[in-house]
């Protein structure tokens, strides 16, 4: 099971930390990230956790909200929160500032594809992998990474993705390689020179290269 770019995000009922919910109406017109872990108590996920706490005004700056999923219980998560707020140096709360699903049968896990492959052919202990899914307004899959449990998510890369997909979703340019907000961008190659002029009248310049095909062009950030 799994789910694919472009596809509608399963709109699938959970228990959080903030009770019950039904993801589409949860996440209302907002963009949202939905991030999983492979278990409560565990080091690197505190990290991650912990950091994404802090960050999460950035997140909220860009309209995206957020939600974690690991495959404890609720209590169980209530009891890690505290743990994660002291470790970042915050009163040791049961609470973060984003709701944590409780999977505790891995049925998300399996239905979006989170199980770590390589865990696979382990016993019952099986750990879900450090997925990151970002979902647009229109409820529909953006963006989707995996990474094996024992590899921590570098959240920059996540936000800095997120800037790329919200400005791609209403400009027609792509970003480049290690792109950034103000950066140049280019124009999408199924524009032709015609329209790219009057689509960015401030100018674009194009890249000479020896096949003489004009694809590398270049534009201001729109
Ligand atoms: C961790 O979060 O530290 C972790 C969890 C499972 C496997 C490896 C690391």
């Amino acid at each position: 099971m799994g789910i694919n770019l472009g596809d509608t995000f399963p709109n699938f009922e959970a228990n959080t930390t903030e009770g019950k919910i039904k993801f589409h109406d949860w996440l209302g017109d907002s963009w949202g990230i939905l991030f999983s872990h492979p278990a409560d108590y565990t080091p690197v996920c505190t990290t991650e956790l912990g950091l994404m706490a802090k960050m999460i005004p950035e997140f909220e700056k860009r309209n995206v909200k957020v939600i974690a999923l690991s495959i404890d219980s609720v209590q169980d998560h209530q009891g890690w929160s505290q743990d994660i707020n002291a470790y970042i140096g915050r009163e040791p709360v049961q609470k973060l500032p984003f709701p944590i699903i409780a999977d505790e049968k891995r049925e998300l896990a399996v239905q979006l594809g989170m199980l770590d492959p390589a865990e696979k052919s382990k016993d019952a202990s099986l750990w879900t992998a450090r997925a990151v899914f970002v979902v647009g307004p229109d409820k529909k899959m953006k963006l989707s990474i995996l990474y094996p449990a024992t590899t921590g998510r570098n959240f920059d890369e996540i936000l800095r993705v997120i800037d790329s997909l919200q400005l791609t979703a209403c400009k027609k340019v792509a970003t480049p390689v290690n792109w950034k907000v103000g950066g140049e961008c280019m124009i999408l190659p199924n524009i032709s020179s015609e329209e790219a002029t009057q689509l960015f009248p401030k100018s674009f310049r194009t890249e000479k290269l020896p096949s003489s095909k004009n694809y590398m062009r270049f534009t201001p950030q729109p």
